[in-house]
C-alpha cells in the first residue's frame, strides 16, 4: 500500500526530465493516475477554523468593531508556504544567471523557473513536489556558500531536490528533518561546495532512491549504512573519501554506483560479488590494492566494471569468464599479472562491440580467443609483458616485477569457474551496446540520463 502511494507520487519525477528509468515500471502505471489527478482536481484549500482563545468557545461572530480580535488568518496552503520559502530564499542569493528572475510575489509558484508542482497525496492540495536549480550557479549575496537549511528543509512535500553546479554547502548543518519528508526520492547535490564527513543524515530517509554527491569535497570513510539503504543509484565519485569499502557492500540493491576519483584504499570486499542488482560500477582512480576477489564473477547483471588506475595485483580470476552481461571491463593501469583467461575473451557481450581494457599491467600470456579480440580492437593489452606483441614493457621491467611479485591469499580460488563455458557460442550481432550511464558521471555538469 505504501508502495502504491510511492509510485503515484513518483510519477512527478518523470516531469523533471531526470529520471534514469530508476523506477520505470512503477512510473508507467502511475502516469495515467497522476495525469487524471492533475487535470481533474481543482486546488483545495483547508478551511480550518482557528478558534482564538481556545477552550471550546464558539467561533467569533462578525460584530462589534472595537473589542473583537481581527479575523483569524486563513491557514496557509501548502503552496503558499512553499512560495514564502522560495521568495525568502531568493532574497538571500546571488543569482548570476538570473535563474530565479521570474520568482515573484504575484506569480503562481508552480510557474517559477525550476519548480515542479503536484497534488500532495495526503490531502490533494497542490504542492511544490520538486526543485531543480541545476546549473544556476547560486551563491550567497557576498559570494559565500549557501546553506541547505531554509530551503531543502522547509518544503516537506519535496520529492526531488536537484541543485547540480551551485555553491551549496553544509554551512548551517545538514537539514535533519528531510528524514521525515514522506516522499523524498532524489537528492542531487553534485558539483557544489559540500565538504566534511559523509552526510549520514542524507540517507536516513527510507524513501530515497537516488543519491548524487559527486564533485564535492567530502572526506573520511564512506558510511557503511549507505549499503543498507534501498537506493538504486549511488554517485559519490570525485570527492576525497578515504578508508576501506565496508564488508557490507554487497547488501546494496543499487544498480548504478560510482566511487571513481577518490582516495579509497584496501582490497575490494568479497561481498561486491553479491550485490544483487549491480549493473554498472566505477572504482577507477583510487588506491585499491590486493587481489581481485573471485566473487566478482557472480555479478550476473554487471555491464560495466571499471577498476582501472588502482594498485591491484594478482591474476584475473577465471570466474570473470562468468560475467555474462559484461560489456565494459576495464582493469587497466594496475599491477595485475599472469595469463589473461581465455574464457574472459569468449564472453559474447564482450566480443560483440564490448571493450576489454587490460593495458599497463604485467600480463605475460593470453588465451587463444583473446588474439582475435586484439585484432578487432576490443581488447587492449598494450603496456604489458606479452612476448611477440608490440607496445609492451621492457623485458627488464617485466623481469624485475616478476622477481618480486606478490602472491594472493587463497590461490585455488583463482581457478574456480562458477558457470558453464561460453566457448563457441555465437555472439548475436544485435544492436550495439547502449552508452553506459555511469561514465557520464565523470563530468561535473548535470546528468541527462
Ligand atoms: C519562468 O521561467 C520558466 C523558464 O524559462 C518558464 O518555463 C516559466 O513559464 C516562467 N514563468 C512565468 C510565470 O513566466
Ligand atoms: C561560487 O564559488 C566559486 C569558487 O568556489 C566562486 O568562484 C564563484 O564566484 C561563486 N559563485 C558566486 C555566484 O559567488
Ligand atoms: C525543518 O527544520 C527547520 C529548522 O531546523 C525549520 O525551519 C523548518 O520549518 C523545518 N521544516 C519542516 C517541514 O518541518
Ligand atoms: C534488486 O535485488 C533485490 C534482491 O534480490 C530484488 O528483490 C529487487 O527486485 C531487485 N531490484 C531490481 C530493480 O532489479
Ligand atoms: C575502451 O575503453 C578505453 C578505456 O575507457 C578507451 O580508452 C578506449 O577508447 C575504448 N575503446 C573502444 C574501442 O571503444
Amino acid at each position: 500500500m505504501a508502495r502504491k502511494t510511492k509510485s503515484i507520487f513518483l510519477a512527478f519525477l518523470l516531469l523533471c526530465s531526470f529520471s534514469l528509468g530508476v523506477v520505470v515500471v512503477a512510473q508507467e502505471e502511475a502516469i495515467a493516475k497522476s495525469e487524471s489527478e492533475a487535470l481533474g482536481e481543482p486546488e483545495k484549500r483547508e478551511t480550518l477554523e482557528i478558534i482564538i482563545g481556545g477552550g471550546g468557545s464558539p467561533a467569533p461572530s462578525p460584530s462589534p468593531p472595537t473589542y473583537c480580535p481581527p479575523p483569524p488568518p486563513k491557514p496557509l496552503s501548502r503552496l503558499e508556504k512553499a512560495k514564502r520559502v522560495l521568495l525568502k530564499f531568493k532574497t538571500t542569493i546571488d543569482d548570476p544567471n538570473c535563474y530565479t528572475q521570474n520568482w515573484s510575489q504575484d506569480t503562481d509558484a508552480c510557474k517559477f523557473n525550476g519548480v515542479r508542482c503536484a497534488n500532495f497525496p495526503d490531502d490533494q492540495q497542490r504542492a511544490v513536489a520538486g526543485l531543480d536549480l541545476n546549473g544556476a550557479k547560486l551563491a550567497t549575496k557576498n559570494g559565500g556558500n549557501l546553506p541547505l537549511t531554509g530551503l531543502l528543509d522547509s518544503i516537506p512535500e519535496l520529492t526531488f531536490f536537484h541543485v547540480n553546479s551551485n555553491n551549496f554547502s553544509f554551512v548551517g548543518g545538514f537539514p535533519n528533518n528531510i528524514t521525515r519528508f514522506r516522499f523524498f526520492f532524489e537528492l542531487d547535490l553534485s558539483n557544489n561546495k559540500v565538504s566534511g564527513k559523509f552526510p549520514t543524515q542524507a540517507i536516513q530517509n527510507n524513501q530515497l532512491v537516488f543519491l548524487d554527491l559527486r564533485f564535492n569535497q567530502l572526506t573520511g570513510p564512506i558510511d557503511p549504512k549507505l549499503f543498507e539503504r534501498d537506493l538504486d543509484v549511488i554517485f559519490v565519485n570525485n570527492n576525497k573519501f578515504t578508508g576501506y569499502l565496508p564488508e557490507n557492500f554487497g547488501s546494496t540493491p543499487a544498480r548504478y554506483l560510482t566511487f571513481a576519483h577518490n582516495s579509497l584504499s584496501g582490497s575490494l570486499p568479497k561481498s561486491v560479488g553479491y550485490a544483487p542488482n549491480l549493473t554498472e560500477v566505477l572504482f577507477l582512480k583510487n588506491q585499491f590494492e590486493g587481489c581481485l576477489p573471485f566473487e566478482i564473477g557472480y555479478l550476473k547483471k554487471a555491464v560495466v566494471f571499471d577498476i582501472s588506475e588502482n594498485l591491484l595485483t594478482g591474476p584475473i580470476p577465471l570466474s570473470f569468464g562468468c560475467l555474462k552481461k559484461i560489456q565494459f571491463l576495464n582493469l587497466a593501469h594496475n599491477k595485475l599479472y599472469g595469463c589473461v583467461p581465455d574464457n574472459l575473451c569468449q564472453i559474447p557481450s564482450i566480443r560483440n562491440n564490448g571493450n576489454l581494457s587490460l593495458a599497463n599491467n604485467y600480463f605475460n600470456e593470453i588465451g587463444p580467443s583473446c588474439w582475435s579480440l586484439i585484432k578487432s580492437k576490443v581488447l587492449d593489452v598494450s603496456g604489458n609483458c606479452i612476448p611477440g606483441l608490440p607496445n609492451q614493457k621492457s623485458p627488464k621491467e617485466c623481469y624485475q616485477f616478476y622477481k618480486t611479485k606478490k602472491t594472493c591469499p587463497n590461490p585455488n580460488s583463482f581457478y574456480y569457474v562458477p558457470c558453464k563455458s561460453y566457448w563457441g557460442r555465437q555472439s548475436k550481432p544485435t544492436s550495439p551496446p547502449s552508452e553506459p550511464v555511469t561514465y557520464k558521471t565523470l563530468k561535473p555538469h548535470r546528468l541527462r540520463l
